[in-house]
């Protein structure tokens, strides 16, 4: 398994080779990789899961209920993907994160920088998906056939994600057969409107940091273009940079029954812990890119996530409008 290394996160020095390396690679396994692990165990990919979701339990973050879950996913392109809950104390309980919303927001990032679809077949977890999971799940393309294998249950074998969650509501309740789902290959025509930047206290007006807060407002802005927002209609991207210049992005993700949504911020903070992130303090500045005037904002949890767990950062938020 890979550990986190320059090529995992951006870096504000390396800007120009960047279409976006804000993957959070150490939550990555690669196909050729987990094969070999699996065939050095004598397992099959799947079976391979359950053995890896102490790895991923042990990534946790979860100083509220001290009760760390570990998921891990198998997608169609052969890459496993490994998720932990977050948890952010001083804050409702509704800004965590759950450790399947995690897996799937890895494999949103990885497929999107990659170019790839992807689709997950299987998932193992350390304890039974909750109810908002079971239904964030259902905004995957097959979502009734994923295979869910639970490391602390007895029954010791895969289960369709139907078992758990008969009749679902899902995208097809609210959209069109046709159209695009999580994880699949989307690029929302979205325009910044430079003038509409708000709130933006600068504190340092050295041109290193206003270059630094471009590079921000670019992963941001790249962040929302891949957003799956199909509900609403208000594709969001949220990005972070830390003192040591690195950046890391995540892309909002509605889900049909709206509640279980994945914020950007909380993608973003996937991104941060995925990408090798140390304390949420060392968070220094922030962007957010969402529709101008929409139904959904973001903004308002944003600024109260960041005063919380990251109370030196300065948000800019910049405003778009979707070109039809
Ligand atoms: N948790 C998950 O990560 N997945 C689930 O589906 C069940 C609950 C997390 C959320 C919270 O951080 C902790 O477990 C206790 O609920
Ligand atoms: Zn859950």
């Amino acid at each position: 398994m890979r550990t986190p290394t320059d090529d995992m996160v951006e870096n504000s020095n390396n800007h120009s080779k960047s279409t976006d390396k804000i993957i959070p690679r150490r939550f990555v396994i690669s196909a050729p990789e987990a094969k070999a692990m699996a065939e050095q165990r004598n397992l099959t990919l799947p079976n391979l899961l359950p053995s890896l979701v102490p790895m991923a339990q042990s990534l946790s973050r979860a100083p509220i209920s001290n009760y760390p879950v570990g998921a891990v996913g198998l997608g169609i392109s052969g890459r496993i993907y490994l998720g932990a809950n977050l948890e952010f104390p001083g804050l409702p309980l509704h800004h965590s994160v759950h450790a399947e919303q995690f897996v799937i927001t890895v494999a949103v990032s990885v497929a999107a920088s990659d170019s790839i679809s992807e689709q997950i077949t299987h998932i193992a977890v350390s304890s039974f998906p909750c109810g908002h999971c079971r239904q964030f799940l259902q905004e995957l393309r097959s979502a009734s056939d994923i295979q869910i294998f639970v490391t602390s249950s007895s029954s010791l074998s895969f289960i369709p994600l139907s078992t758990l969650l008969p009749h679902p509501f899902g995208p097809t309740d609210l959209l069109h057969r046709d159209a695009l789902l999580l994880l699949e290959q989307k690029d929302n025509n979205i325009i910044i409107q430079e003038e509409e930047e708000r709130d933006g206290t600068v504190i340092c007006k050295k041109s290193e940091r206003v270059q630094y807060e471009t590079e921000v407002k670019k992963a941001a802005e790249r962040a929302a273009r891949r957003a799956h927002a199909p509900y609403s209609g208000c594709p969001t991207g949220f990005a972070m940079g830390d003192e040591k210049g690195r950046i890391f992005s995540g892309s909002y993700a509605e889900s049909a029954a709206y509640n279980p949504s994945l914020g950007p911020i909380q993608a973003a903070m996937i991104g941060f812990v995925g990408g090798g992130g140390g304390e949420y303090g060392s968070i220094v500045t922030a962007a957010l890119v969402e529709t101008k005037g929409s139904l959904v904002s973001q903004e308002s949890t944003a600024r109260i996530l960041l005063e919380k767990v990251a109370p030196m950062c300065t948000l800019h938020v910049y405003h778009c409008t979707l070109k039809i």
